[in-house]
């Protein structure tokens, strides 16, 4: 018999029903896939290192008011979530050119941006997850306009965020993404931040050395992604940084 009811499975991630109505339990899996899934395997550890590194950054921005629909982990792979209702983009915010801005446009990888650049994706694997323009996303109802305009103030809190956590412990914060939900009270509706904050969604570099920490490991080819995931943890002080490698005992709390 089921332990309880499985609501959605995604890539890396599966909701569960939760405890109350409202909540949602978010269940980190070690499953890693790039290039729209057609790159995938099992990476050990991975899902815990990311249910704790995701608790970090959303405590971290919860703290300096930005809401998020983090309420409290409950073991190593699990976090009780508040239920919301997602907003279909994929909302990538960018420091450094990297990956497909470079690919489009033709700009060398590492270059640094004037200011930071704010995207729209259509959320739909199908389809690749295309960019879009606001325009289509007012057109077609995604978002309307106030959205948009509460989407990039509330991504760029996250980016001022991230990228001073990140530049403490020698990490530049190249891209990210993130993705927003709505919280309805009677017909007026307000965003949260909703999904995960991870090294899966973000580009993250050494300072000194430029080594890559985040999934462009899997995605190249370049090492272990447990390794870098562990690393970035470790320098952020969510693991002691004395512990082993990432094993089952060493994060049960
Ligand atoms: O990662 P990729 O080169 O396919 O696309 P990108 O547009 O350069 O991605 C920008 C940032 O958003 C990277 O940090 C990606 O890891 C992240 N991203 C993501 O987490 N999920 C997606 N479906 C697309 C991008």
């Amino acid at each position: 018999m089921a332990r309880r009811k499985k609501v959605y499975e995604g890539k890396a991630k599966i909701l569960y029903e939760g405890p109350e109505p409202g909540t949602l339990v978010q269940y980190f899996k070690d499953d890693a896939t790039a290039f729209n899934a057609q790159k995938k395997d099992i990476i050990d550890g991975k899902g815990v290192l990311n249910n704790r590194l995701s608790e970090f950054f959303m405590v971290g921005l919860g703290n300096i008011g930005v809401p998020t629909h983090f309420i409290k982990r409950l073991n190593m792979r699990e976090q009780l979530i508040r239920a919301c209702e997602i907003v279909p983009l994929e909302i990538i915010v960018r420091n450094v050119a990297a990956g497909t801005l470079s690919t489009r446009l033709g700009i060398e990888e590492g270059t640094p941006l004037p200011r930071p650049i704010i995207e729209f994706c259509y959320k739909d694997d199908k389809l690749g997850d295309p960019l879009v323009a606001e325009e289509h996303i007012i057109a077609f109802g995604w978002a309307n306009q106030q959205d948009l305009d509460d989407i990039v103030a509330l991504a760029l809190r996250v980016n001022d965020f991230m990228s001073g956590c990140m530049m403490a412990v020698g990490i530049k914060l190249v891209d990210f993404k993130i993705e927003v939900g709505r919280i309805w009270d009677n017909d007026m509706h307000s965003l949260i931040l909703a999904d995960e904050i991870s090294p899966d969604s973000c580009r993250l570099w050494d300072i000194e050395t430029g080594k890559k920490l985040d999934k462009d490991v899997f995605r190249r080819d370049l090492g272990s992604l447990t390794d870098a995931y562990t690393e970035v943890a470790r320098r952020l002080g969510v693991l002691p940084t004395n512990s082993g490698p990432v094993t089952r005992p060493t994060l049960i709390n």
